[in-house]
């Protein structure tokens, strides 16, 4: 693995791409409900992507066509908006946006719940978002790059869930995808892999109900969970620093996981 921090200026401009990833995410929130389309919703990201001088990234990425990927319910991760896919009263979606800004990638996704869900949905996204949590607070320098992994793992253990293991977490920066390959299972690296000040990466965990096995849809995009089950991810940018880890792509109106308030800086003002 080669790891190569960032420097000061680097680390600037990969904060700036960061909060405009978590920006469109905060502005698109109100838009995710019953009767809209996953293009729809596509369409207004793209739109808010490029007026503030960025591209998506997936765009073209491997031949990938849209500029968000948008995972309802058993889909794992990459599903791609179509204006066929309505949402509707009880799902859950993943949306995952990757801006390039000044030249620097920022990559984040959050779930979001359509209407009323039910109750084994909400705790999968909320246990979800925990376990991201518990494995980016493992993160500073000279921590061991397989604690993120082992901490996942120990906050979905209990739940009997099912954390995915084809798809991982990343380094980022001029490229979208760099070392290091972030696991999100327990894992032991030998000798380990030590994390550097200045070090950018995803931590993105994707976590199913049932099995952690997946099957990619004859699309070439879509992944499902092997069982139907459903499925949720969370992701941030994280960048290394002496005291943990300074997450990138914060969300500015403060949202965490769903249900999101409209206004969560009046309620708490
Ligand atoms: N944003 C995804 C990630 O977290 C990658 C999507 S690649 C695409 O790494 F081609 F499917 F869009
Ligand atoms: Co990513
Ligand atoms: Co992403």
């Amino acid at each position: 693995m080669k790891l190569l921090p960032k420097n000061t200026t680097e680390l600037q401009k990969m904060r700036a791409a960061g909060k405009l990833a978590a920006q469109v995410l905060d502005a698109i929130t109100p838009q995710v409900q019953a009767g809209i389309s996953t293009l729809e919703l596509n369409d207004a990201m793209e739109k808010m992507m490029r007026d503030a001088g960025a591209i998506p990234a997936t765009v073209g990425y491997k031949g990938y066509p849209k500029a968000s990927c948008i995972s309802l319910n058993d889909v794992v991760c990459h599903g791609i908006p179509s204006s066929s896919e309505i949402l509707k009263n009880g799902d859950i979606l993943n949306i995952d946006v990757t801006v390039i800004l000044g030249g620097f990638h920022g990559d984040t996704s959050r779930m979001f719940t359509v209407g009323t869900v039910n109750p084994q949905a909400q705790r999968l996204i909320e246990i979800t978002y925990h376990a991201m949590m518990s494995g980016i607070a493992t993160i500073k320098s000279g921590s061991k790059l397989d604690d993120i992994g082992n901490a996942i793992e120990a906050t979905c253990a209990p739940h009997g869930y099912g954390i995915v293991r084809e798809y991982c977490g990343h380094g980022l920066g001029k490229k979208f995808h760099e070392d290091p390959m972030v696991l999100h299972y327990a894992n032991h690296q030998f000798p380990s892999v030590r994390l550097k000040k200045g070090l950018t990466f995803t931590v993105e965990p994707m976590v199913n109900i049932g099995t952690w096995r997946t099957q990619l849809m004859p699309d070439g995009w879509t992944v499902k969970t092997a069982d139907g089950t459903l499925s949720a991810q969370f992701e941030h940018t994280l960048a290394v620093t002496e005291a943990g880890a300074e997450i990138l792509t914060a969300s500015p109106a403060g949202f965490t996981f769903p249900p999101y308030s409209p206004n969560p800086r009046t309620l708490e003002s």
